[in-house]
């Protein structure tokens, strides 16, 4: 039981090195300062259905915060893909979380990291990108991929730190909804929707 504690602890004191540190190579990659709470993770995830029987796909695991919570919800890991541009953060998601295809990629160029799959569609996306350090044209055209990959009316799903809508609204395209605002994480975050509507 002790011990149980004991690995737990340096575990999650591992992330926290392993994200401060990627934070300090690549800011505007990594984009946080911390990892997110299990709060926001576990809020994220329950948007997945898990019985449409579609796999999901994950942006940015990092340390694999939202990973575990995917999990957690249900998925299947061989139903889980997940793409992570830093090649830091790969040996140990892949050490932890056996089973689930991570890719080693930029998520902005989906045919390409994807490729792997073909037109495969997704229950959902859960994205951990911090898309506030991209261009406004950039967001939009990651989100047009994103929505074509998923049936009618199944969401994206993103959080971010400002207080609005880090994607522009433009409703003949897509709606936007406001999920939630998670005080318990740092700093507070609010949890965006996306559909096609
Ligand atoms: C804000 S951190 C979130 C990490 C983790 N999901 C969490 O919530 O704690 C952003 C993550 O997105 C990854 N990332 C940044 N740009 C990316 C890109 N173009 N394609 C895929 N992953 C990217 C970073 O390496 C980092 O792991």
């Amino acid at each position: 039981m002790a011990l149980r504690i004991k690995e737990r602890i340096e575990r999650k004191f591992g992330e926290e090195i392993r994200f401060i540190r990627g934070m300090m190579d690549k800011p505007k990659t990594v984009g946080a300062i911390v990892p997110t709470s299990s709060v926001t993770a576990r809020k994220m995830a329950s948007v997945i259905n898990p019985a449409s029987g579609l796999p999901v796909l994950e942006l940015g695991p990092g340390t694999g915060v939202i990973t575990r919570a995917i999990l957690e919800r249900g998925v299947p890991p061989e139903k889980l893909h997940a793409i992570e541009y830093s090649e830091d953060f790969l040996p140990p998601l892949i050490d932890r979380f056996p089973g689930v295809d991570f890719i080693h990629g930029d998520a902005f160029h989906l045919e390409r990291t994807l490729a792997h799959l073909g037109d495969q569609k997704f229950d959902a996306v859960i994205s951990g990108l911090p898309l506030l350090n991209f261009p406004m044209h950039q967001r939009v055209s990651l989100l047009e991929s994103l929505l074509d990959r998923l049936p009618e009316g199944r969401p994206v799903v993103q959080f971010s730190y400002g207080p609005v809508s880090p994607i522009v609204a433009q409703p003949d395209r897509y709606r936007i909804q406001h999920f939630d605002f998670i005080v318990r994480n740092i700093p507070p975050a609010q949890i965006w929707l996306y559909r096609r509507p």
